[in-house]
């Protein structure tokens, strides 16, 4: 079976873990304040603040952003749905905007008239590996005054115009859940250059702590969204491994495009000329979804949809839908996801490709 996912990790990941078990602080300390470090100065921002997963890192990034009840926040309607939920714990809305259907953002032309005096925040999400098209979104929120979080779980190391997803707007939010380029098991990350946002999510992050002589003085509201040293050594080492994961993945996804772009009934992903996909999926839109996926099956390649529903087709989410979402809807029924990860082999990589061909030269398709 090729699978569709496959976390790489080697002897330096094992030995830093036990490292980590060896040294008696198995909680948030030392190793956690390195990965920051490391992680802050590989995106390129003054700070980065880790969190328990993506979805904590979202929660909290909004909280810095003093988003809370009656806010709303624009989400592209097509996403994880942790990036709908995250307003929602803050008691916010998302409000669902269409994607283009081309590279499955945040579609700007179709923000602004969104707009309303409770929205407070844009939340482009780089979908796939793929930077939104932040130079639009940047602009609009300027002319606006909004707030920009970037849902940038599925973009560790992706560029826009050579700057790195991460570093945009007023902060950005990672996730390193085992299928993301990059895994700290579970673990989350904030990256921002704003010295407040920084030291609202640490505080947050701990039961709203407050520095001071004795520790247990808490200003507000806040939560266990810590990460612990062990998550945060298995980050160290696969930061290092990032860049050569990344590449493995763009060579494979150049294989795949190279070898399916002749189909005419499969459509590969458009990547704006600005960005640098990383290819945390490779998504093809497909005419006849059911007849690929059974025949993956066959040949046991793992394969994802994600998504198969839009955001607003949830039952919690659907009282935000407030226009049109076709390009959403139509996307979620077409999309299909295949390996790309960097443990796939020329084989693996032959077999997909053989497999998809068939599908288009069977007489009966
Ligand atoms: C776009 C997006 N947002 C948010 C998240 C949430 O991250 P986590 O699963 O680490 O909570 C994910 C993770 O799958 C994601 O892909």
């Amino acid at each position: 079976m090729i699978p569709i996912a496959k976390p790489l990790v080697g002897e330096e990941e094992k030995t830093a873990i036990v490292n980590v078990l060896n040294s008696g602080m198995l909680a948030s300390g030392p190793i956690t304040e390195e990965f920051e470090k490391k992680f802050a100065e590989f995106i390129g921002t003054k700070y980065a603040i880790s969190t328990a997963s993506g979805t904590t890192a979202l929660h909290l990034g909004l909280l810095t952003l003093g988003i809370k009840g009656g806010d709303k926040v624009i989400v592209p309607a097509f996403s994880f749905i942790a990036t709908a939920n995250s307003p929602l714990f803050c008691g916010a809305t998302p409000v669902f905007c269409d994607i283009n259907p081309q590279t499955f953002n945040i579609n700007p032309d179709k923000i602004e008239k969104l707009i309303t005096k409770e929205t407070k925040a844009i939340m482009p999400v780089h979908l796939y590996g793929q930077a939104a098209d932040m130079k639009a979104i940047l602009e609009i929120a300027e002319k606006h005054d909004l707030k920009i979080i970037g849902d940038a779980c599925q973009a560790h190391g992706a560029k826009y115009n050579k700057k790195m997803v991460g570093s945009f707007g007023d902060l950005e939010c990672f996730s390193f859940y085992p299928t993301k380029n990059m895994t700290t098991s579970e673990g989350g990350m904030i990256t921002t250059n704003n010295e407040e946002i920084a030291e609202k999510a640490i505080s947050l992050r701990n039961h709203g702590r407050e520095k001071t002589k004795w520790g247990y003085e808490h200003g507000c509201l806040g939560y266990n969204y810590r990460t612990t040293d062990i998550a945060s050594a298995i980050g160290n080492e696969q930061l290092k491994k990032l860049p050569m994961f990344n590449k493995k993945r763009q060579e494979n996804a150049e294989f795949l495009n190279k070898k399916l772009d002749f189909i005419d009934e499969i459509k590969i992903t458009f990547v704006l000329p600005e960005c640098e996909h990383v290819y945390h999926q490779y998504t093809i839109v497909c005419k006849n979804r059911d007849k690929i996926i059974q025949t993956l099956k066959k040949h046991e390649i793992g394969y994802g949809i994600y998504y198969p529903k839009p955001l607003h087709f949830y039952a919690h989410l659907n009282k935000y839908a407030h226009t049109d979402l076709k390009c959403a809807e139509e996307t979620a029924q077409k999309v299909v996801s295949l390996p790309v990860h960097p443990a796939l082999t020329n084989n693996d990589l032959n077999k997909i490709v053989n497999a998809i061909i068939s599908v288009y030269q069977h007489p009966d398709r």
